[in-house]
């Protein structure tokens, strides 16, 4: 399968700010929602938080050989706002800076290419104390953000994404309150992620002026939805799930519009926008990030929740379900004009276990594997898609989960901070390896 994509495709490896680097460092970066949310009791099920989590802010050159080791040609990592602007909005820090400052050199030295996220999640506590993502002052504060970054490393960076997954910011967070910042109101997802979005176009139209040359684009987290029996209410129920999660961001991007069934079930809750909006929002991009890894089953009634085969599911209970990959984007490529696709994410959480220094984790090889195949098959199928990246490089802080969800395709031994390459790492790399000789072969 290794010749099964071109050479333009990209294969990486992906993180992100809040899971990995930690706050162990001589110029602490600001407090972020994140910090805040740990706090509060029972929010993280193994009560941890995010003030060491792997301490890449400490391992940065021996993480990043990691990378150049297994064979990735390029890195997805994410900015920590607050370790940049403490507060959201005023100062920067230079100390903040000067990791990322690093990491760039590091990659570059390296020949990685850098794929740049501005917002996963982190956003600093003091612009949530002024009323965080449901403000429409919080639009201007990210836009000024994005433009700084964006001008000191616009021209270094491969590619922008403005937001990771806003469906996951606005309705976890926002909605079942979750993930930080742990609110739960309807009304106030749907505002939100009016704003993710608006926040989104700006930057968009922002960063073409600063960098012309670089892709700029957003990630959603996209399943296909299925009913989980042919009954019309389960059937229902399947296509506002699909309003919420695919049409609710898909379309004001790539159509400037909101999906009509979804605003109408809004009611009274439907998000305030003002004329413009919607313009700004579907401002051209150069790729759409799809982190996937998992299909969606939909019921109206508790009596047709689907029974799953814990053999057939990730530790975090996710069906491994790798044909929804070609089924999705077959789909958005029907319904959208598409523009280039990257898989952001792809990857998998199992209990993994070090046993004499070696962690045999066939179970994520095989999820790999199989999402490969289902990728190349939607590629035959006719859709644009340009890269691929693994979820992710290291095992982290996995959100509400805590440490106790292990993604990494290299172990983190939490005891010491030991990364140690599981088999699907061996595995990467020798798929990397053997593509890269085919190609060189073809030349
Ligand atoms: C995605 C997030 C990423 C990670 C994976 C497992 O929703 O973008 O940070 O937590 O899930």
């Amino acid at each position: 399968m290794c010749d099964a994509f071109d050479r333009q495709f990209v294969f990486g490896v992906a993180t992100s700010s809040f899971q990995i680097e930690g706050n162990r460092s001589s110029v602490p970066r600001g407090e972020s929602i994140w910090d805040r949310f740990c706090e509060q009791p029972g929010a993280i099920a193994d009560g941890s938080n995010g003030l060491v989590a792997v301490d890449h802010i400490n391992h940065l050159d021996a993480d990043l050989d990691l990378i150049a080791r297994l064979g990735f040609r390029a890195y997805r990592f994410s900015i920590s706002w607050p370790r940049v602007q403490p507060d959201g909005s005023g100062e920067w820090s230079e100390a903040g800076f000067q990791f990322y400052d690093r990491l760039l050199e590091g990659l570059r030295q390296r020949g990685i290419a850098a794929y740049l996220t501005l917002y996963h999640w982190d956003l600093p506590q003091a612009l949530q104390e002024q009323g965080g993502w449901n403000s429409r002052d919080t639009v201007a504060c990210f836009v000024k953000y994005a433009k700084e970054v964006a001008r000191r490393y616009g021209h270094l960076v491969k590619s922008i994404a403005t937001h990771n997954e806003p469906w996951v910011v606005a309705t976890l967070g926002h909605e079942t309150g979750v993930f930080a910042p742990g609110i739960k109101c309807r009304k106030t997802a749907y505002q939100v992620a009016h704003h993710l979005l608006l926040s989104h176009g700006l930057a968009v139209r922002a960063l073409r002026e600063i960098c012309p040359n670089t892709q700029l684009g957003i990630v959603f987290n996209l399943s296909p939805i299925h009913a989980a029996t042919d009954s019309e209410a389960d059937r229902e129920k399947a296509r506002l799930d699909d309003g919420q999660t695919v049409r609710w961001y898909l379309d004001p991007v790539l159509k400037g519009i909101y999906p009509e069934d979804v605003w109408a079930w809004l009611g009274a809750d439907v998000p305030q926008i003002e004329p413009a909006d919607l313009s700004i929002i579907s401002e051209p991009i150069d790729f759409i990030g799809v982190n996937y890894y998992t299909r969606g089953v939909a019921f109206n009634e508790q009596k047709s929740k689907p029974e799953l085969d814990p053999d057939c599911c990730t530790d975090m209970g996710w069906e491994i379900y790798p044909q929804g990959l070609t089924e999705l984007l077959l789909r958005l490529n029907r319904d959208y004009t598409l523009p280039p696709v990257v898989i952001t994410e792809n990857g998998a959480a199992f209990k993994d276990q070090l046993h004499s220094g070696v962690v045999n984790d066939q179970r994520r090889v095989n999820y790999f594997q199989s999402h490969l195949e289902a990728l190349h098959e939607a590629v035959e199928g006719g859709v644009n898609v340009i890269g691929y990246f693994v979820w992710s490089l290291l095992d982290n802080f996995e959100w509400a989960s805590g440490f106790e969800k292990r993604f990494g395709i290299v172990y983190v031994d939490y005891d010491n901070l030991n990364r140690i390459p599981k088999a699907s790492a061996h595995w990467w790399a020798e798929f990397l390896n053997n593509r890269a000789t085919s190609l060189k072969v073809k030349d």
